[in-house]
């Protein structure tokens, strides 16, 4: 076990250098792959999830994705020529969107930071499925700009929002934002995005036992019955940054059996397939759901792994593609896009990319002992996004 006494060992490395990116060109040596929206990886796993990742920073310095040591003044951010450009990302959506992905999620670091996505909004938001049918095009952030920004948002074909709020309580949340940015501005940003009819709203709760967990029942006394999704998050060891530790890991059966004690839970079946949240519902007296008190979700990748049918890509912001959030390499999509390769060839290296997946970290590191992590070489959270 690791000593929880122990001081942290913050690692000072640039994660993006860790490993060299893949040239995705390396895949085009193989037979030419098209596109029929079935593509499966050696796990038999469908490709249906974008997380595209539009900026590196953020202006907020939460201690379990950008701690304030090593995301400090002297950090070097992408500089704008590396960042892919508007075109660039909803070119490479548009294969995703061909081998069979109907959701496209935007992250950063924080998104609302980069200037004009409403513009991106709107050039994704004109693409299908291979159905026939628009995306589910939504976004997660941190509140901060929501205020001010949720009706352009959903004028470009937002359809929602994920805010992630930790915490009520104004002291806990400045100091886990760790900028002194306020409670108050976060919520007058979901009471926008609600407004605006960016929903359904989802929150998503970083807990981190000794830290936050007593706002868990705060939390969900707030949202319960106001049509927002509350989702609790097992605090989770990407990156290499965060120093974490096991015990700082509240199991997701503690939070649901805390909300029963006070406001009875009923467990839901799962809304779609690879879902990352698994759902209760607020029971009425006689133990049924009651829809009109809305339901919380849990988000357990320490404890119950949810690798099995994960159909997530994830496209970092200068364009190199990860297969796994806790992966070490990146397969270099930009470069292929910059030299102007034709779309049948941009179809083929990305089919080839998934079909050669294996990634499901949070199942081998589950069978791991329970505080293992493998430790450092993998890419970071606020680089690729959630
Ligand atoms: P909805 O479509 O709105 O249900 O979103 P989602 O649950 O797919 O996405 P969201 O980005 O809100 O995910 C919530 C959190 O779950 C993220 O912030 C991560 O902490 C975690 N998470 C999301 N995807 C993965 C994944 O593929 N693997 C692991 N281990 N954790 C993930
Ligand atoms: N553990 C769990 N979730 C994390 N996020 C960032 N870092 C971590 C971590 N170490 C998630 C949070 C936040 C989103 C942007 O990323 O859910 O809301
Ligand atoms: Fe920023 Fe979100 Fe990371 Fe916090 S969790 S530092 S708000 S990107
Ligand atoms: Fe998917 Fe990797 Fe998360 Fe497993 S650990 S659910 S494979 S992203």
């Amino acid at each position: 076990m690791t000593d929880p006494t122990a001081p942290r060992v913050v690692p000072l490395i640039d994660q993006r250098s860790i490993s060299l990116p893949t040239p995705a060109a390396a895949f085009l040596a193989a037979s030419r792959l098209g596109a029929n929206g079935l593509i499966t990886d050696s796990l038999q796993r469908p490709l249906r999830d974008l997380r595209i990742s539009v900026t590196d920073r953020c202006n907020f310095r939460c201690n379990y994705c950008m701690p304030k040591e090593i995301f400090d003044k002297d950090y070097k951010y992408l500089p704008h020529n590396a960042l892919l450009s508007f075109e660039e990302i909803t070119r490479i959506a548009k294969v995703f969107v061909a081998h069979g992905v109907q959701k496209i999620r935007l992250t950063g670091g924080e998104p609302l930071l980069r200037k004009g996505l409403e513009h991106l909004i709107e050039q994704l938001a004109v693409l299908r499925t291979v159905e026939g049918l628009p995306l589910d095009i939504t976004l997660t952030t941190n509140g901060s700009l929501l205020a001010r920004k949720a009706r352009d948002l959903k004028a470009a074909g937002l359809q929602r929002v994920t805010v992630s709020l930790d915490g009520l309580d104004d002291a806990v949340f400045r100091s886990m934002n760790d900028v002194d940015f306020p409670v108050a501005d976060v919520l007058a940003g979901i009471d926008a995005a609600q407004s605006a009819g960016l929903g359904p709203i989802k929150i998503n709760m970083v807990v981190k036992r000794g830290t936050n967990e007593h706002e868990i029942l705060p939390m969900a006394r707030r949202f319960q019955g106001t049509g927002i999704v509350l989702r609790f998050i097992e605090y989770m060891d990407v990156g290499a940054t965060n120093g974490w530790r096991m015990n700082e890991v509240l199991p997701s059966r503690d939070v649901v059996q805390l909300i029963h004690s006070e406001l009875p839970l009923v467990q839901l079946d799962p809304s779609s397939p690879g879902e990352t949240a698994e759902r209760w519902g607020y029971a009425d007296a006689s133990g049924q759901h009651d829809k009109t008190l809305g339901e919380i979700g849990v988000i357990s990748s320490v404890t119950q792994a949810f690798c099995g049918d994960c159909n997530r890509a994830r496209l970092s912001t200068e364009g190199q593609l990860y297969l796994c959030l806790f992966a070490s390499k990146g397969y270099d999509l930009r470069t292929l896009v910059r030299q102007d390769a034709a779309d049948h060839d941009l179809i083929s290296a990305i089919g080839h990319i998934w079909a050669g997946r294996t990634d499901r970290y949070s199942e081998l590191r589950s069978a791991m002992a329970p505080d293992a992590s493998t430790g450092g070489r993998r890419v970071e959270m606020s680089y690729i996004g959630g």
